[in-house]
């Protein structure tokens, strides 16, 4: 008899990083090639629940190609009597946790959602998943809780000490995860992915920002003088990553996930520009993000030696690939925000 499937609950599922997991499930049970996969995939609905407040940063438009594959409920995860009905009413086995304020910037400018939904929004999670007996928990923590590193990398050892507001409300939620773990024997997983890029990010982060810059007849906003190192991963990879961690990864471990592939945003921004095929000066220096962090750096050999992922895309290919599908989907893009 053919062993049951696990029903997962995925928060934040509306967003850019778990929309590419949501769309990466479906071929999970399936090998390509397959019949099922060969009929679109897993085709069933109440074994998979997404949960979505839809903030600026959610939409459903990315869920498009998976329609009627996933129940839907747009909820606010600091909604505790909502939550726990949910919970309730779908029993899921496991919850992978993607939902949160995302954006450095924003949380400069005012850091009180980043507090509710990325610290509160955690904790109501939690409790719903201990009072209804969940088997896994998926934390989606970030490489920025670690804060800088100006040489070197970070082990899933190195000490957390977060620099940004949306830095420090991850590093508290992370922890909060960590201190269920050893307080309640809490059955999580905490993975720290580096930053992502892709098809469907919103355009406020640096990649789509600088395409819409472009496309919009402007110049590329780069703060400082581009110095800034962060390592890139395609959204794919770290959806196969997430996968791969919440199959096979240890109950109560931490896992980086990253590239390896680094870059100045100077040279990124320049990358892009030739890219769209316009001057490398499109581009203009701006005051710096205040407490900018100056290069982030992950050792992900845990995650490679025990698991056997390593990412597919490369950097040049991430980009070309990204900035294809900006370019057919320039509507979206321009109505970003
Ligand atoms: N994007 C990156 O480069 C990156 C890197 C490392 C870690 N992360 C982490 O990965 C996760 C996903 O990041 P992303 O880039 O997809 O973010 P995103 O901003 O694109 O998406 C966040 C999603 O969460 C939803 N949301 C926000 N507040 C909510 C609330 N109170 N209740 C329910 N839903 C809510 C939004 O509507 C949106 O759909 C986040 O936890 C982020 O911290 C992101």
């Amino acid at each position: 008899m053919r062993k049951r499937l696990p029903k997962i609950l995925v928060t934040g599922g509306a967003g850019f990083i778990g929309s590419a997991f949501v769309k990466e499930w479906r071929w999970f049970y399936f090998p390509k090639g397959s019949y099922s996969c060969r009929r679109g995939g897993l085709n069933l609905p109440y074994g998979l629940v997404i949960i979505d407040k839809l903030t600026y940063a959610g939409d459903l438009k990315r869920l498009e190609e998976v329609k009627g594959k996933f129940k839907f409920y747009r909820t606010d995860i600091c909604d505790k009597t909502g939550i726990q009905s949910i919970f309730q009413k779908e029993k899921p086995d496991i919850v992978v946790h993607f939902a949160a304020e995302s954006h450095v910037d924003r949380s400069i400018n005012d850091a009180s959602p980043f507090i509710e939904t990325n610290i509160r929004g955690t904790q109501v999670l939690l409790d719903a998943c201990r009072k209804y007996n969940i088997k896994k928990f998926i934390f989606i923590s970030t490489d920025e809780v670690y804060g800088e590193i100006p040489n070197g990398k970070f082990s899933e050892s190195s000490s957390i000490k977060s620099n940004s507001p949306y830095a420090a409300s991850k590093a508290a939620a992370d922890l909060l995860v960590q201190a269920y773990v050893r307080t309640y024997n809490f059955p999580a997983i905490i993975i720290r992915p580096c930053n992502n890029y892709g098809p469907w990010q919103f355009p406020e982060k640096l990649i789509p920002l600088a395409i819409k810059s472009v496309l919009k007849g402007g110049k590329v906003p780069v703060y400082a003088r581009g110095q800034n190192v962060r390592e890139w991963l395609y959204v794919n990879d770290c959806a196969k990553g997430i996968m791969q961690i919440m199959r096979k990864g240890k109950i109560g471990a931490l896992y980086n996930l990253g590239s390896g592939i680094e870059s100045k945003n100077i040279d990124t921004v320049k990358l892009i520009l030739r890219n769209l095929g316009v001057s490398q000066n499109r581009y203009k220096f701006v005051k710096d993000r205040p407490g900018h962090d100056i290069r982030y750096s992950l050792n992900s050999s845990k995650i490679k030696k025990e698991l056997g992922w390593k990412p597919k895309v490369d950097f040049k290919e991430g980009i070309k690939l990204t900035i294809d599908w900006y370019l057919e989907n320039k509507t979206w893009l321009m109505e970003g925000f």
